[in-house]
């Protein structure tokens, strides 16, 4: 397929990017559950990489929170994850200093006495450093513990502003049904103002994502067409390729639904399908996702299925089932795979199927999101279908590839050049990320945590927000617990997923598209 290609030099970038960088206030943040992957695969690296770009404000500090003993170990323990993880150079000159940040204190999450103590260090962090106040908790532990270490900041004392900033980055699952949900909303709103408060989907993080906002809002040329008249349907996918990856106890309790589809695909899905904010400040985005999500009515049990992957090939290697995994139940009734057909009940969108899925172990690992537009209203070219080399007319289609190969493909016609007839061929029009601006190592932490530590929550969940995204999902998921899958596993690992995800499809008359990733 043909292709045609931009291209933003280095130097243009650095002038584009100058004088934007916001560098927030002096700040300490505390990391609850530090001794857990993600610090040290994200946030850590996340982090170095703010430094490196010189948008972390001199004095900062980074304190480390968990239950284990540890030493100047967690800060030489980081320094290899950013290593590892960051992309980074271990001679880099920056990461000695940055080593200087990081410090660490043991505590039992239960005990106030703990937390008490752990006031004392901050206070003793804040004098000696200056900082002024500022504190970001963020908490990154087992979901169980979260209403736990709200309490005791907020009995301690810690919860409020005083001089400086304060905040709390709460990490997902934020619940596991609407019940739960609201009643955390209920327990972090006691302690913490909504003002002060980042529900963080590292989704929001993706400058993919992020973009969407951007092709649709700062270009004129697609919101005119972004409605029912010209939008046949669509699917937004969220395919991996990887399985649960040593997580099964938590895999377990969650599933497809609850891990991906009712958090990151529902804030892909507000981003393509709100209403123009009257600017990009939170609560007016906010607002429009909220509305969106609003519009769409209970999802029919009918138009939800579910998978398991079975044992398979995935890239060339041969893997185990789910039930084989590690500390999974061997009669699990858990999916690994989740499909659902919904509508948005407005003006712009009614009638429009949106189909969405996400799996663990399918075939390949993209993320992304098609667009299919509707045929023209006469195919005065079609009588040709597949008598050439090239085949019959394809609708109009606009890829967003969220991740890998981050870009944005448009799909259309054009005459074979010297046929014999008027044969039309389907060629892409592909804008593709690193191409125009060079290869990236962010993960997304870097713009959510340097977001929270401004107090920008843009790109964070609202209280609002999570709810209804629960009460949409929650009938679901309760009709799922009551009634286990009859044929798990349904599908080989390796595959697109499960049968049933394709007649879903077919009773619309539509199709998943398969052919995920760069169109050239
Ligand atoms: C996490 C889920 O929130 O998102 C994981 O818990 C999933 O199961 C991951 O693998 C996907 O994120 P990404 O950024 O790799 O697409």
């Amino acid at each position: 397929m043909a292709t045609i290609q931009m291209r933003v030099s280095p130097e243009d970038l650095s002038q584009l990017t100058k004088g934007s960088e916001r560098i927030p206030e002096a700040a300490i943040l505390v990391i609850f559950g530090a001794s857990g992957d993600l610090t040290k695969r994200k946030l850590l690296p996340a982090l170095f990489h703010l430094e490196q770009v010189g948008l972390l404000p001199e004095r900062f500090s980074i304190v480390g929170v968990a239950r284990r003993k540890l030493g100047d170990e967690f800060a030489a323990d980081m320094r290899a994850g950013i290593v590892e993880f960051g992309g980074v150079d271990a001679g880099d000159a920056k990461l000695e200093c940055f080593a200087k940040r990081i410090g660490y204190f043991a505590l039992n999450f239960d005990s106030s006495a703990d937390y008490e103590a752990l006031k004392a260090e901050l206070d003793r962090i804040d004098k000696e450093k200056g900082i002024g106040g500022n504190r970001l908790f963020y908490l990154a532990t087992a979901p169980e513990y979260f209403a736990g270490i709200i309490q005791n900041l907020g009995a301690q004392g810690m919860a409020r502003p005083g001089q400086g900033r304060v905040g709390v980055v709460i990490e997902k699952p934020f619940g596991h049904d609407l019940a739960s949900a609201r009643q955390l909303n209920q327990e972090v709103n006691a302690v913490f103002d909504e003002s002060q408060v980042f529900r963080i989907d590292h989704y929001l993080g993706k400058e993919t994502v992020q973009n969407i906002l951007v092709f649709r809002f700062a270009n004129g040329i697609f919101e005119p067409i972004w409605n029912r008249n010209y939008i046949d349907h669509v699917q937004i996918t969220a395919a991996e390729t990887l399985g649960v990856e040593g997580r099964g106890p938590f895999y377990e309790k969650a599933g497809a639904l609850r891990d991906v589809v009712q958090n990151h695909m529902m804030e892909l899905l507000s981003f393509v399908t709100m209403e123009p904010p009257s600017s990009f400040d939170s609560d007016a985005v906010r607002r429009e996702k909220v509305k969106v999500w609003r519009a769409i009515p209970p999802v029919p049990v009918l138009n939800a299925v579910r998978g398991q992957y079975g044992p398979g090939i995935v890239e060339g290697q041969r893997v185990a089932g789910y039930r084989d995994e590690e500390r999974v139940n061997p009669e699990s009734g858990t999916e690994t795979y989740a499909g659902l057909r919904l509508g948005i009940e407005n003006w712009r969108w009614a009638g429009v199927p949106f189909f969405l899925r996400a799996g663990k172990r399918l075939k390949k690992r993209a993320t992304e999101i098609s667009i299919q537009f509707k045929q023209p209203p006469l195919l005065i070219f079609n009588r040709l279908a597949n008598q050439g080399a090239c085949h019959e007319i394809q609708p109009n289609l606009l890829t967003i590839r969220i991740q890998p190969d981050e870009g944005i493909a448009l799909r259309f016609g054009a005459k074979v050049p010297t046929a014999p007839e008027m044969t039309v061929c389907p060629v892409n029009m592909d804008f593709d990320y690193a191409a125009a601006f060079g290869e990236s190592s962010a993960n997304g932490y870097e713009r959510l945590l340097l977001d929270a530590m401004l107090g920008d929550q843009t790109l964070f969940s609202h209280r609002d927000g999570v709810e209804i995204n629960w009460a949409l999902y929650t009938p679901i998921l309760e009709a799922w617990a009551e009634k286990q899958p009859e044929v798990f596993p349904n599908y080989f690992a390796g595959t697109w997923g499960p049968e049933c995800s394709d007649h879903l499809l077919e009773k619309a008359g539509r199709v998943w598209r398969n052919d995920l990733g760069k169109r050239s």
